[in-house]
């Protein structure tokens, strides 16, 4: 019988039990051992694990609660801001206004504002927070000759609540005047006439219901529905000089075309024209038009852009 056999056989494998059992409690033991050791090491660092799991846990909830505020959900943009962008804004407001401050000022409270009518009102605000914040915190510091406004287009009427309120921060007394279709949703040539992403109609009813958040001057305003382009629009609200005109209705380059030359012709001496959407990939309709309105005899000189608006001054 040679070694191998002899250890294989059953009265080898009694003999050596003894000598195997001793030999597991010794590897037992030693496993133990380790095992006491480094979970005796872990063990401070689990009240820190802990403690960042609920950390993160509140953080979630925080968040959640931040998205519903400003977040996407039920308007179709999102109103968070990103620290490039809004130093990109305060930049751009600061070239027009030759004032910094004013210009960091303004646009935190047009972005506070557009947050309160959003929350509080029916509808939304077209664009980009950018663009919104820009165009409220812009025209009051390029000191309008006078207080007659008119937006061509207004969706919700929300973005001219804004506006209201914004000139009221600045110590003016807004006239309003909207031109919209209403339409039922919102008339964009080449584009879906879908519903709005916040449900709400584009309705004369809507637009009144903003306005009424922007306290007198809201409640006062002259709404008239119909196209920019219609000779009895222009006619009806054509009866005065205006110190700001917010164009943004139809966005084909034809459409604002027609909008800057009926603008020539009622816009007071030194009156801010603000053309929405200008530079924006999708409606270049719009940066054509003003180019080409600006290459042939115009009152208008071109101030600068914030976001996604042009500004200009006529004379
Ligand atoms: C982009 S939205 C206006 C957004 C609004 N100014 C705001 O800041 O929330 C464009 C609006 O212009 C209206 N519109 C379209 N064609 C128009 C036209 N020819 N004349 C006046 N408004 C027009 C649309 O129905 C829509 O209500």
């Amino acid at each position: 019988m040679n070694s191998r056999s002899l250890l294989r056989s059953s009265v080898s494998r009694r003999l050596l039990r003894p000598v195997a059992d001793l030999i597991d409690q010794r590897i037992e033991r030693q496993v133990r051992s380790t095992v006491r050791r480094t979970g005796a090491q872990a063990a401070p660092a689990r009240p820190d694990t802990e403690q960042l799991v609920r950390d993160v846990e509140q953080l979630r909830r925080r968040q959640l609660t931040f998205e519903l505020l400003v977040g996407p959900h039920g308007r179709g943009v999102s109103r968070m801001v990103g620290e490039a962008s809004l130093e990109h804004l305060y930049t751009e407001v600061a070239a027009m206004s030759g004032d910094r401050d004013a210009a960091e000022r303004n646009v935190a409270s047009a972005f506070r504002l557009l947050v309160a009518l959003e929350s509080l009102g029916v509808g939304r605000i077209a664009g980009g927070t950018m663009n919104i914040c820009g165009k409220l915190g812009t025209i009051p510091l390029l000191d309008p000759p006078n207080d007659e406004i008119l937006e061509i287009g207004t969706l919700y009427g929300m973005f001219s609540a804004g506006l209201v309120r914004m000139m009221e921060r600045d110590g003016r007394s807004p006239n309003l005047t909207i031109v919209d279709p209403f339409a039922g949703v919102q008339l964009q040539p080449g584009t879906d006439e879908r519903q709005d992403p916040t449900g709400t109609p584009v309705d004369e009813h809507a637009v009144r219901t903003n306005l009424g958040l922007a306290g007198p001057a809201g409640a006062a305003a002259r709404i008239r529905q119909g196209f920019s382009e219609d000779p009895e629009t222009r006619a009806a609200v054509s009866d005065r000089s205006y110190g700001v005109i917010v164009v943004d209705g139809d966005h084909s380059a034809k459409g604002v075309a027609q909008d800057l030359e009926w603008a020539e012709e009622i816009a007071a001496p030194g009156a801010i024209v603000v053309l929405d959407d200008y530079g924006d990939p999708s409606w270049p309709g719009i940066k054509e038009a003003l180019d080409d309105h600006l290459k042939g005899d115009t009152r208008f000189a071109y101030l600068g852009k914030a976001a996604r608006s042009a500004y200009l001054r006529a004379s």
